[in-house]
């Protein structure tokens, strides 16, 4: 695969210490019963991704909320009628929310919830990548920021990624993309489409170790093995699913082992427990030899989402999303093509082929 200038090389992104909120039980009831009065007194719904302290999860299903991947984030979002959105993620999911509902007021915990992803493909470098590649269809994963996604010609999330790159594919168009070389990569594989590949990548995923991998494997071989693809490629080849988080929940559920090994955040076991109660849950290793972990299988901004400081934005209203006007109708467009492409490929108005 050639990496023509400018693609930046491996961008060093370090994630911030992992800092996650620890409560008593008293806490905990007093702060979900204000947080609840807040919601109602301010039309608010709670939208939580997966990754987020399992007190978030519980308090958006008890509340009418979601609790889901970064596709469903953002369809449901669009789709309720509360006029404020609180969304437990990170920056780029309450971006989106925002992009799709800019009548509405969008809250988050902590602004500084980022993610390698977004912080390692900065839009003037995103331009110049484009700029130089005129012939090439651009499309960027989800996890980028608004400007990146105004730059791009598709969003994809990892939920929706192959189907959207076999498309483009066979309309006979050459794509760039960006930031995740990893899931980059995967679709590649998967599709054979033309790529060029930015090289940034999750501090999360990353870390998952292929050698030990294989070591927990044989010591559970009845095992299934589930990954989500901003994983490895060595991770990746020892996959019995791969997946979005939607579709590794769905396979825990669904798969008729006992045992599974779980190559994502494992936030994530949470609502795998409700799903699949009995089965038992492995995380996939991220130790064992060159281990360099900065996060070990838990998302440190993901983490920075709690009930403190939900409560503190439904009380001051601090935190609200913003984005330029221009920015965000372009951003829309790329959005929008992946939720009405979402719409048809269901209805069966888009042919994949093989
Ligand atoms: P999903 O789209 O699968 O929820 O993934 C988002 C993410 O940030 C994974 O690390
Ligand atoms: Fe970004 Fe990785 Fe965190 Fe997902 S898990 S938000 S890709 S850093």
């Amino acid at each position: 695969m050639s990496l023509a200038f400018p693609v930046p090389v491996r961008p060093a992104i370090v994630a911030p210490p992992m800092v996650e909120e620890t409560l008593s039980a008293d806490e905990r009831v007093a702060l979900k019963s204000r947080i609840k009065t807040l919601m109602q007194q301010q039309d608010a719904v709670l939208v939580a991704h997966y990754y987020t302290h399992a007190d978030l999860q519980d308090l958006a299903e008890e509340t009418g909320g979601c609790v889901s991947d970064s596709l469903e984030m953002a369809r449901f979002a669009h789709a309720h009628p509360a006029r404020t959105l609180i969304v437990a993620g990170v920056k780029f999911m309450g971006e989106t929310s925002k992009i799709l509902n800019p009548e509405k007021r969008v809250l988050m915990p902590d602004l500084a919830a980022d993610c390698s992803l977004d912080l390692a493909c900065p839009a003037d470098a995103f331009t110049a990548f484009c700029d130089a590649h005129p012939d090439r269809l651009s499309v960027v994963y989800a996890n980028t920021s608004a400007a990146v996604k105004a730059r791009a010609d598709w969003v994809v999330t990892s939920g929706i990624a192959v189907k959207i790159v076999k498309y483009l594919h066979s309309q006979g168009h050459k794509l760039l993309w960006a930031p995740d070389r990893h899931l980059g990569d995967y679709v590649q594989r998967v599709t054979g489409a033309d790529m060029l590949l930015w090289q940034g990548s999750c501090v999360v995923h990353e870390a998952f170790k292929a050698e030990a991998l294989k070591k927990l494997r044989a010591e559970h071989p009845g095992a299934a093995v589930l990954v989500h693809p901003e994983s490895p490629e060595a991770v990746i080849a020892q996959a019995d699913v791969v997946g979005s988080t939607t579709q590794l929940i769905h396979a825990v559920h669904d798969l008729p082992n006992r045992e599974f090994i779980v190559a994502t955040d494992n936030g994530i076991f949470h609502k795998m427990r409700a799903a699949a109660p009995g089965k038992i849950l492995l995380e996939a290793p991220t130790a064992g030899e060159g281990a360099t972990c900065q996060s070990c299988a838990h998302c440190p901004w993901m983490a920075m989402n709690g009930l403190k400081n939900l409560a503190r934005v439904l009380e001051t209203g601090a935190n609200e999303i913003h984005i330029e006007a221009s920015i965000r109708a372009k951003a829309r467009l790329s959005i929008q093509r992946m939720l009405d492409f979402a719409i048809a490929e269901k209805a069966g108005r888009i042919q994949l082929g093989d």
